[in-house]
């Protein structure tokens, strides 16, 4: 039977379940869900099935939202048009101007929420750009999928899967289905065996195979099993047990793992592989070497399940490496690897700050959440900022975003969103398979802030691109030192008010200085930046901080269409890479273009 014809009569029991015996919506979809479960036995072409998930998807999103144009292709939703036409009026509009005609301007277009204020006042909005995004956003059904993604839909349409990161902050007692199983009573089940082992480890009740106390933890993995992790040791260090020393191995170069272990002792040192899939090539390498570095001088295989902890989703794997799956920390495939850091992948973090301080870090994350999921739009934190990052980049060509913390502890914070927003929105097809009709994810870059001062913000205040900055800043410093967070927190408002203002040409020369060095000193201003407030950088910040630009991601994603958890674009390179690999260490024929064989034969010749 045709695919096409059985969903159809799908809809048909759906309708006549709804209008006989079922009173809610969330029932609907549970026997939807089943009746799903069941016909997709049936459809043999992956195409096929994708085409009817994205179909159902923007079913249920009518449903829910009670939208009824959700579907239709990005330009040509009304919004967008209008957006469109508004853009052209005010892209000439300079931020001098609407400050000067509105004097509640500086109060009026900012947000707070979770212990996250929000100026967005030096964006090249106004009040009707604001209520035209906020209709773009109601009008791409964004309140439908904000709920399909909390109620554990499988959003992630290519891959079939819930995005269920909010369901590893859900406290104790709510519920969240995939598949007719509540997946937050296993959430905590982790939380607690993580905690107990931190607390063993942290305590030195751990001990290694010597019968010596653990005091170096090493974790080895890539992208979101590395970049979150790093991030947050280094951002809660403050916060961390110091007799611990912390490593953090991702590249495949040798370097990163030989520098990592250069000065520890193996029989003092635990490893944390984290691979949500264990069986990425330079997680399971760096794995084996240091299986091989621990074995070297411990000697025993018995000594692994005392060095050795595995975090991941695939148990098999992780006893084919040798790990007692008994040492395994678990997670489940609806956690993304770039939403992972507040999953069993933040196992170090725990280590590092202590299980009470990670489930602060936890509740931060869920009071966003809260705020994300019941928040009118106007006011809506993550709304807000991802319906910027469109505006800028759709109607501004805008190419990147600038993230600047002026918090030392933030300075991997860019970095980690790099991964959070690259591989989330860098798509260039829709849903239904069609390429995009606009841009999409910009790119993400940025360094604590005074440092890029002296590097890299001439271009910001003066080149010739637009590069929206996000500051952000805190009330009060972790470590008090004379005047230094005075002069840090005037430089977040200084920068914020140069780009926006600028100096003109006038004052420049009122200023006495010499004609031909005016144009050279003469700041255009109109450029724009978000300014982030909290009040320090705690654990619960840090949590809410991160979930704030999480669901910007999303929200960005839900209005460019685009599948925000998949992340296909890093396959090629990967195949591409292994058939290499054999090449490298044989001497067969080669069978590239003849740059790529080329480069192979001269490393073959040199190495
Ligand atoms: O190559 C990209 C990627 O799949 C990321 O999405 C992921 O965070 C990273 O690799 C590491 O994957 P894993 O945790 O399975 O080792």
């Amino acid at each position: 039977m045709c695919p096409c014809g059985l969903w159809c009569l799908w809809d048909c029991l759906m309708l006549w379940f709804g209008s006989r015996t079922l009173t809610t919506i969330n029932a609907q979809k549970e026997i939807g869900k089943s009746l799903g479960q069941a016909y997709r036995g049936w459809v043999c072409s992956r195409k096929v099935r994708l085409r009817i998930v994205v179909w159902r998807g923007g079913r249920d999103d009518l449903r829910s939202s009670g939208m009824t144009t959700a579907a239709t292709p990005l330009s040509e939703r009304s919004a967008w048009k209008a957006l469109a036409q508004h853009a052209a009026a005010i892209k000439d509009v300079h931020l001098r101007t609407m400050f000067a005609e509105d004097p509640a301007r500086g109060e009026r277009f900012t947000a707070e929420a979770a212990g996250i204020f929000l100026d967005y006042s030096k964006n090249r909005v106004t009040g009707e750009t604001l209520k035209l995004l906020v209709s773009l956003a109601e009008e791409s059904g964004l309140k439908g999928r904000i709920e399909a993604m909390f109620t554990g839909e499988k959003i992630n349409i290519t891959e079939n899967r819930a995005v269920l990161h909010v369901a590893l902050r859900a406290p104790k007692g709510e519920s969240i289905f995939v598949d007719g199983v509540d997946q937050v009573p296993p959430v905590h089940v982790v939380l607690d065996k993580m905690s107990d082992f931190a607390d063993r480890v942290r305590s030195g009740e751990w001990k290694g195979f010597t019968g010596k106390k653990i005091k170096n933890v090493v974790n080895i993995g890539i992208g979101g099993s590395d970049l979150g992790p790093v991030m947050a040791y280094e951002a809660l260090k403050h916060y961390s047990q110091r007799d611990l020393t912390f490593r953090f191995v991702s590249n495949v170069d040798g370097t990163d793992f030989a520098e990592a272990v250069e000065d520890l002792s193996a029989d003092e040192t635990l490893f944390l592989v984290a691979s949500k899939t264990f069986t990425t090539l330079e997680t399971m390498t760096n794995a084996h070497s240091a299986r091989e570095w621990a074995l070297a001088s411990l000697k025993d295989d018995a000594a692994i399940a005392k060095h050795f902890v595995a975090i991941s989703t695939n148990a098999k794997e992780v006893s084919k490496f040798g790990i007692d799956t008994a040492n395994m920390f678990e997670f489940w495939d609806w956690v993304g690897g770039r939403y992972s850091m507040d999953s069993a992948i933040g196992l170090s973090t725990m280590v590092a700050i202590g299980p009470d301080a990670f489930r602060e870090m936890l509740a931060g994350f869920h009071a966003m959440d809260v705020h994300f999921r019941t928040t009118p739009f106007a006011e809506n934190l993550p709304v807000l900022m991802g319906l910027l990052t469109v505006w800028y980049t759709d109607f501004f060509d805008a190419q990147t975003m600038a993230v600047l913390p002026y918090e030392q502890y933030l300075k991997r914070f860019p970095a980690y969103l790099q991964q959070l927003t690259m591989e989330s929105n860098g798509k260039h097809v829709t849903l239904t398979g069609e390429h995009v009709a606009t841009e999409t994810g910009p790119i993400y870059w940025g360094e604590p802030g005074t440092n890029g001062q002296h590097s890299f913000y001439q271009l910001i205040h003066q080149g010739t691109r637009l590069i929206p900055c996000d500051f952000i800043g805190f009330y009060k410093t972790l470590n008090p030192l004379g005047r230094h967070h005075d002069m840090l927190m005037a430089n977040v408002f200084a920068q914020a008010e140069a780009l926006a203002f600028g100096k003109t040409a006038e004052e420049v020369k009122a200023e006495g200085v010499p004609e031909a060095l005016v144009p050279h000193k003469v700041f255009e201003g109109n450029r724009p930046s978000n300014v982030i407030l909290a009040d320090k950088l705690t654990p619960k910040v840090l949590g809410t901080l991160i979930a704030l630009y999480e669901h910007a991601v999303f929200t960005q994603g839900i209005i460019w269409s685009i599948d925000s958890f998949d992340q296909w674009g890093v396959e090629l390179g990967k195949v591409l890479a292994t058939r290499i690999l054999g090449e490298l260490e044989g001497t067969g024929e080669l069978k590239h273009d003849t740059s790529t064989n080329r480069l192979i034969e001269k490393y073959r010749a040199n190495k």
